[in-house]
């Protein structure tokens, strides 16, 4: 009965993955996949999470299921750190909270539960965004439209268009993703005032937010970055999260992550959690334990914390840094409009206004590996090999 399947279209970030390994070239650039290196090119685990990794081998008598809802004790230790002890959505009592198999899980989860709540609910992207946003929300069955938020060209932030197609076309009940920090694949976030004006319109509108906060710590700084999705915490009376751990843990192929649900009350919570449990009970019964251990051993220990905040905060500086030395590079070989995005951008990602074609010479004639979008993971160069990187991107100019 398979050979009546259609073969898959190519994934291109998992497809570049296998592309930049098979080149042997040691001056290769891989700017691939979401992955934070470091300035020998690897992706160490990070010094808390082996800790954590010995204690757990250690500490563990048995491999019993938790439950539906994953690992209670990271559930609350991870809301905590994104939402804030203190905020009025943990001291309500108003969240209902799963543990899943990454950001991904969580995005599948949130948008299921806004389906089951809301089936005509319409579920708004930004142009562009992350390659599997539509995909995953789409496999929902959910409508999705797109709201303009960056224009490649002038590298800058279409905050005008976006509230416009917002206050045009969305209706009450639609849910708008929004990346929470470190916005992918642009780099580009929304400043506290266009945060502020976007809470703004969607309380207007009666629109639901939905955040995508995979980044958190990677932009300006763990408090910094959850900002966003503070003040729409503290606005709303209903919003979904969905945050990963992979990045700012490490824990990419453990796959860690946490759905959210702020309802208006601790009963309305307790249905949103009773959803949100069936839904994965029926996709994958429990979700993995393993790296939600890790993170509930790390956060539950003030010295474990510490360095892992520390070795986060390490990681965010050379990646500023190496925004920094890129758009300096660019700068003083004429690239000024590419010079002044990067450097104000945040995170892992940039998009350069490049053509497929641009990138597919990056990768052909420099062994530069990029997304065909332009998009650029920053992480994955080196302070030695910036003016190099400079100069390929304005050789394909
Ligand atoms: C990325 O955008 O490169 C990462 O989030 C990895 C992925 O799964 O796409």
């Amino acid at each position: 009965m398979f050979e009546s399947l259609q073969p898959t279209p190519p994934d291109a970030i998992i497809g570049l993955i296998k592309l930049a390994a098979e080149d042997h070239n040691p001056d290769k650039i891989d700017l691939g996949v979401g992955i934070y290196q470091d300035e020998t090119g690897a992706t160490p685990v990070m010094r808390a999470v082996k800790a954590a990794e010995r204690r757990l081998l250690e500490a563990e008598q048995s491999k019993k299921y938790i439950g539906i809802h994953g690992n209670p004790q990271f559930n609350r230790l991870f809301a905590e750190l994104m939402f804030g002890k203190d905020s009025r959505a943990i001291a309500g009592n108003r969240l209902a909270l799963a543990q899943t198999a990454g950001g991904s899980h969580a995005l599948r989860l949130a948008t299921e539960l806004i389906k089951l709540a809301n089936p005509k609910a319409t579920v708004w992207v930004s142009t562009p965004t992350w390659a599997n946003h539509t995909p995953l929300v789409g496999s929902t069955g959910l409508a999705i439209n797109q709201y303009p938020y960056y224009n490649k060209q002038t590298q800058t932030i279409d905050f005008g268009d976006m509230c416009a197609a917002l206050e045009k076309g969305a209706k009450a009940g639609d849910a708008v993703l929004l990346h929470g920090c470190c916005h992918n694949p642009t780099g580009a976030d929304l400043s506290k005032e266009q945060w502020q004006k976007i809470a703004d319109l969607m309380e207007e509108k009666q629109l639901l937010p939905f955040v995508d906060l995979a980044y958190a710590g990677l932009g300006d700084g763990l408090e910094e970055d959850a900002y966003g999705l503070r003040l729409l915490a503290n606005r709303f009376d209903e919003m979904v999260l969905a945050a990963s751990c992979s990045k700012n843990f490490g824990l990419y192929k453990e796959r860690t992550g946490l759905v959210a649900a702020l309802a208006r009350s601790p009963e309305e919570a307790a249905l949103a959690n009773g959803q949100i449990g069936l839904t994965m009970r029926r996709m994958v019964s429990m979700p993995p334990d393993h790296g939600a251990a890790l993170v509930a051993g790390i956060l539950s220990d003030e010295t474990l914390k510490a360095d892992w905040m520390d070795e986060l905060e390490d990681m965010r500086i050379r990646m500023t840094g190496l925004r920094q030395a890129l758009s300096h590079a660019l700068d003083v070989q004429g690239a000024e409009q590419m010079a002044r995005a990067i450097v104000a951008q945040k995170g892992m990602f940039s998009l350069l206004p490049l053509s497929p074609q641009q990138a597919e010479r990056l990768r052909s004639e420099h062994s530069v590996y990029l997304l065909n979008s332009g998009r650029i993971n920053i992480a994955g160069a080196r302070l030695e090999n910036i003016e190099r990187l400079a100069s390929c991107i304005l050789d394909v100019l």
